[in-house]
């Protein structure tokens, strides 16, 4: 490894230990299909979609042409009081591969602010239909919905909380977590059938404890991502649709991971079966090479918030929320760019059978290697979960991940676990070269 011959004094990196960053550091110049160039020239293969973004893979031309044409077009228009032709296309397209109802888009531009968006139409719908008092979020254990105050609120993961303490949102309950490491700890492409019913908890300890009638909102991603790929057991989405039904509360999937094709499917929404009251998106949906995210909300929604202004004048904006970048036209030149990219390549498809061929190859190379406890594989990704070491949280899966990315691959650690979810182009000798990667790896840090 050679350093950068550049000042790298002044970027304060994110979720990244920033000391030992700049001792070894990881600096990509170039992208191209499903590999990086790094400053000093090797090359690195992208095994996680670049955080779960570059479905399509990188330097796809489609979506650099739109860009470069939407720029000399219209660079930029304001998104209050007035919008533009792109971010209108961008939802009809959106909208149009939702399932359900799911019809009204309300765009931002990350997966937080998603978060955030999402929760504040909760609470503004229960209030537009008289129910203000609605007003408790029900999040889940080791959740992730990005770092706002409202998406970590909700949110589960215990280090992302920890500093923030009474600066969180108050009225939130988390629901326990989806994993059952005794019985079900490794899977592949199967859900798994639970004897035990988790959702009770949710029905005769959380519910009654705030009252179904004060709680605005549930909101989970369908597949616990950042946390390390957990699943959950058969039914459980469906019958957690059900107990909101039962009690008026509003269900949001954060598909902010899930959506664009990583399940093989559209959204897990459809995956799953079971349509939410509204669906976070961001990430996939420009192939990660511009910010964009959004909240598809269900026509009720809509509908409820302008029969409340009936009676307002004219004027009246229904719901204060938007921001400066909502819909941006280069933005959305990319969104519809990238989903066409999806829809010819066929590759929601290709990212489940890939998936299929990724999950057997994780289990038959990492399965009974040393310190490995568990190993989940659905859609287009899978996990590897090892034995954390004493006193030293994420420190094994954290080595592995270094050592993998010094043989050429990037994986990702989350807490005791390393994941790969390639980009959906992804071919069996990437995949094979991924996998026997990770597994030198966790063999070398026995
Ligand atoms: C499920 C989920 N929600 C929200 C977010 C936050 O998205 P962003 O980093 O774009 O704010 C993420 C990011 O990984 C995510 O996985």
């Amino acid at each position: 490894m050679t350093m950068p011959d550049f000042n790298m004094d002044h970027q304060w990196l994110p979720f990244t230990p920033n000391r030992s960053f700049k001792k070894d550091p990881r600096v990509f110049v170039a992208a191209d299909g499903m590999h990086f160039t790094t400053h000093d020239g090797k090359k690195v293969i992208d095994g996680i979609s670049s955080l779960w973004c570059v479905g399509a893979g990188h330097n796809r031309k489609p979506i650099n042409e739109a860009i470069k044409k939407q720029l000399d077009t219209l660079d930029y228009a304001t998104a209050f009081n007035a919008s533009n032709d792109k971010a209108f296309q961008a939802a009809e397209m959106i909208a149009g591969m939702a399932p359900g109802d799911l019809n009204k888009v309300l765009f931002c531009n990350s997966g937080s602010e998603a978060a955030d968006t999402s929760m504040k139409v909760a609470l503004a719908y229960h209030r537009a239909r008289g129910e203000g008092h609605r007003n408790v979020f029900i999040g889940r254990e080791r959740g992730y919905h990005g770092v706002g105050f409202g998406g970590m609120s909700v949110g589960g993961i215990p280090a992302n909380r920890k500093v923030y303490g009474t600066a969180l949102l108050p009225r939130v309950d988390h629901m326990r977590f989806i994993h059952d490491p005794v019985n079900h700890a490794f899977i592949n492409g199967v859900e798994q059938d639970w004897k035990e019913d988790i959702l009770l908890e949710l029905e005769n300890r959380i519910l009654p404890l705030h009252d179904p009638s004060n709680i605005a909102a549930v909101i989970v991603e369908p597949v616990a991502g950042s946390a390390g790929w957990y699943l959950p057991p058969r039914g459980y989405l469906k019958r957690l649709r059900e107990i909101c039904d039962k009690h008026g509360i509003l269900l949001i999937f954060d598909e902010v991971i899930t959506g664009f094709g990583r399940m093989g499917t559209n959204f897990a929404a459809d995956y799953y079966g079971v349509v939410p009251d509204m669906l976070n998106f961001a990430k996939c949906v420009t192939n990660g090479v511009i910010p964009l995210g959004g909240v598809i909300c269900r026509e009720h929604l809509y509908d409820t918030m302008m029969a409340a202004n009936d009676k307002s004048p004219a004027h009246a904006v229904e719901f204060f929320h938007g921001y400066t970048y909502s819909g941006h036209p280069v933005a959305c030149a990319a969104a519809i760019a990238t989903l066409n990219l999806f829809k010819e390549e066929n590759l929601f498809a290709r990212a489940g059978e890939m998936g299929r061929v990724l999950g057997d190859a994780m289990h038959a190379a990492c399965k009974g290697l040393p310190h490995v406890i568990g190993i989940r594989a659905l859609g287009n990704a899978a996990a590897v979960e090892l034995s954390g070491i004493p006193g030293l949280p994420g420190k094994r899966a954290y080595d592995i991940f270094i050592e993998c990315f010094h043989k050429g691959a990037l994986v990702r650690p989350a807490g005791e676990c390393l994941v790969i979810a390639p980009p959906y182009i992804v071919e069996k000798s990437h995949i094979e070269q991924l996998v026997g990667t990770l597994a030198d790896a966790i063999k070398k840090n026995a």
